[in-house]
């Protein structure tokens, strides 16, 4: 038995979909721990191009199957588009395969809505509109609606009932006319038909996949990245859940003890959707240029990502947070159409000292300026080999690994899985 974390070490976008889609190869259960929808996560299989939101990317993988951990926060009415999507693009016995935690929580259209009216208001985070952050909060106050009521009828009008009055007051204050209890409840009644004969309990699950003798392989995939991560990353410019390891043991309910491996997906430059401080970020047209060779739009909203180079403080930063010790390098080939390649190597701060340490002070994150080092750039052959990798992406790697102490085990240049090299 192996279980594998695999997560981001950015701001999210790092790829994980076609990663966790190639190390699921042989994986019997892939569990999502954490988020919704906000995630997008794009798999190219066979000239099939798959885009999932809430479900796991290993379940591309016809024998895998999926768990949608109690950590999540579920759009039913979303959840249900994103499963008869997959089902028309050919994906076989779907619904056997996918098990939903009744304790994961629900968005409710009332979560979108209030949403809505904040993001419009000073101090917007930038958020994916999905209803995250009021969904959680939903949850923190011990007023959320765990999914298992789906199957309680006139308990779930009730707790409906109980939520919408505390929400009331902001919607009157804005004159934003939402759907009425009932609207929302009958609303519900209607998915639930087909999302109650998908909610599991984990622990069977497990009881039958880990155990310490057999060949089974689990992977609990991460959504967004360790630097949007809502304890340690960028706050208040973060996703509403913990990204890191320590949010995916705490999603799924599995113990420290039972991992065998974490490994951090990055991409060769740094990107970010959303408001917040990014330090390496290249303004203008340079910015909008990487963007473009990297087809930087967001999966999950269309917003053109904000590009910059490596960061290496922030990345070890991230490393550190989530204890992984195997590297995934991906889009090694948008870097290979510029001349030169920056990689920031400390920080220099707002009292003119330098450090190579991420701040968590954010005021002093938000002052803070890089400090490049310059490579060469590199040339990516159509079949990259472990021989023959440019000596100049091979000091780009070798610096990688001396800044971080984690070791780069695979590289990536395309969507598709034959893109990709284990060095
Ligand atoms: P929320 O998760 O929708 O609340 O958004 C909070 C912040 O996280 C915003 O800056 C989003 O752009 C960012 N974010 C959330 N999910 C993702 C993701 O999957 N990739 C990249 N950024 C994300």
């Amino acid at each position: 038995m192996t279980v594998t974390i695999a997560l981001g070490l950015q701001w999210g976008d790092e790829g994980k979909g076609k990663m966790v889609d190639y190390l699921s190869e042989t994986a019997d259960l892939v569990i999502r721990a954490a988020g919704g929808a906000n995630a997008g996560h794009t798999i190219v299989n066979n000239d099939k191009k798959y885009i999932l939101h809430h479900l796991p990317s290993g379940l591309i993988h016809a024998h895998a199957r999926a768990y949608l951990a109690s950590g999540m926060v579920i759009d039913p009415f979303s959840l249900l588009k994103e499963i008869k999507g997959i089902e028309q693009q050919g994906l076989s016995d779907l619904r056997n395969r996918i098990q939903i935690s009744p304790a994961a929580h629900l968005i409710l259209p009332w979560h979108r809505d209030l949403e809505k009216i904040r993001e419009k208001s000073p101090g917007a985070i930038g958020t994916t509109l999905k209803g995250i952050g009021p969904a959680y909060e939903s949850r923190a106050s011990r007023k959320g609606l765990p999914l298992a009521l789906l199957k309680y009828p006139d308990l779930l009008k009730q707790k409906l009932s109980s939520i919408f009055q505390e929400f009331a007051p902001f919607f009157e204050k804005f004159e934003v006319s939402v759907d009425s209890v009932d609207e929302v409840h009958a609303q519900l009644l209607q998915v639930a038909r087909e999302i109650v004969p998908l909610l599991g309990d984990l622990q069977p699950l497990l009881d039958k996949y880990i155990q310490p003798d057999d060949n089974n392989e689990i992977i609990l995939e991460g959504a967004q990245g360790a630097l949007l991560d809502i304890n340690h990353g960028t706050y208040p410019y973060v996703t509403s859940s913990s990204t890191i390891s320590g949010g995916l043991l705490s999603g799924t309910g599995i113990g420290p003890l039972k991992i065998d491996k974490a490994v951090g997906i990055m991409k060769a430059y740094t990107t970010r959707v959303g408001n917040g401080p990014f330090p390496t970020e290249i303004q203008g047209k340079a910015g909008e240029k990487m963007g473009k060779i990297g087809g930087e739009f967001g999966a999950t909203t269309g917003r053109p990502r904000r590009c910059g180079w490596l960061d290496l403080v922030a990345l070890k930063y991230a490393v550190n947070l989530t204890g992984v010790k195997d590297l995934v390098i991906t889009k090694i080939d948008v870097l290979s159409d510029f001349e030169k390649v920056k990689v920031c190597t400390a920080y220099k701060l707002p009292d003119g000292t330098s450090s190579s340490f991420f701040p968590e002070d954010p005021w002093i994150l938000e002052k803070c300026r890089p400090v490049y080092k310059t490579f060469p750039s590199w040339n990516i052959s159509g079949s990259l080999t472990v021989d023959n990798i440019d000596p100049a992406l091979q000091a780009f790697i070798d610096m990688i690994e001396k800044y971080t102490g984690a070791r780069v085990s695979f590289l990536s240049w395309g969507p598709q899985r034959h893109k990709t090299l284990r060095v």
